[in-house]
């Protein structure tokens, strides 16, 4: 092996190392290469997985409305059962571990007399100003520890919504005026209307008092009283 041709491989060895050495700084700062957080590949599989497939459960709202207005107090009155060991429902209002419920709906929350309350709850109520509408019965039902946390309300929750909607349809009912169901809440009023009606029949009362015409104008006696004929 002469020496000019180990030179040509030594150089043809060090020109290619130049060059990757170039190519491998020059894509370190095209392709940014750190360091993964976690080994392997993170494999990103989509919610829901398939085109077909149906939307995860929990994307849909639960909205309790539309469901009132063909709930059963009946079944809801059974479903109160649950309910029965820590509340009362009749207008004593009576209080056992939990407050009289009854004319719960689109009651102030943490208002009821001569409860104490858990701080949690009253807190949640905004010193009393936020009312027990359906939403908020229905969602703290579902799941009252999870709703308030912190209640001191002892109860696991009602999963199924048709049980919830039941039991309202049964709890409006107990009180002086059922709260009116939410589709019948958005009808439009129509009393203000009526106000507007004039006020018609005043001025007709004032009738002239006619004066009485002078119509017994005093006959005129005949002064011609006759002269007795001589
Ligand atoms: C183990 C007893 C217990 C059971 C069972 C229970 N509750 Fe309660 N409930 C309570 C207590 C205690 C409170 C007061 C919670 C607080 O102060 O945090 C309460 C509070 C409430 C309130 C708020 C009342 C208000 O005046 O603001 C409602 C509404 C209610 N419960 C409804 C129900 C319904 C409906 C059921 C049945 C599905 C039920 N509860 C089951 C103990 C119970």
């Amino acid at each position: 092996m002469n020496s000019s041709y180990f030179n040509t491989a030594a150089g043809a060895f060090l020109g290619v190392l130049f060059v990757l050495m170039t190519l491998s700084i020059v894509s370190d700062g095209i392709f940014d290469t750190h360091e993964p957080e976690t080994e392997g590949f993170a494999i990103e599989v989509a919610e829901g997985g398939g085109a077909d497939s149906a939307p995860a459960e929990e994307a849909a709202p639960e909205e309790i409305a539309p469901l009132l207005a063909s709930a059963d107090p009946d079944k809801g009155a059974n479903v109160f059962k649950k309910c029965a060991a820590c509340h009362t429902v009749d207008p004593s209002g009576a209080n056992k571990v939990g407050p009289g419920l009854w004319d719960i709906v689109n009651r102030p929350m943490a208002t009821h007399e001569g409860f104490k309350y858990s701080s949690a709850m009253t807190e949640f109520s905004e010193g009393g100003t936020v009312n027990w509408d359906y939403d908020h019965l229905s969602h703290f039902l579902a799941s009252p520890k999870k709703y308030i946390s912190g209640t001191a309300m002892g109860f696991a929750g009602l999963k199924k919504i048709e049980d919830r909607a039941d039991l309202l349809a049964y709890l409006r009912t107990l009180a002086d005026t059922p709260a009116p169901l939410p589709t019948e809440d958005a009808a439009p009023t129509e009393a203000a209307e009526e106000s507007t009606a004039p006020a018609e029949a005043v001025e007709e009362s004032a009738a002239p008092e006619e004066p009485a015409e002078e119509s017994a104008a005093p006959a005129e006696a005949d002064a011609e009283t006759a002269e007795p004929a001589n």
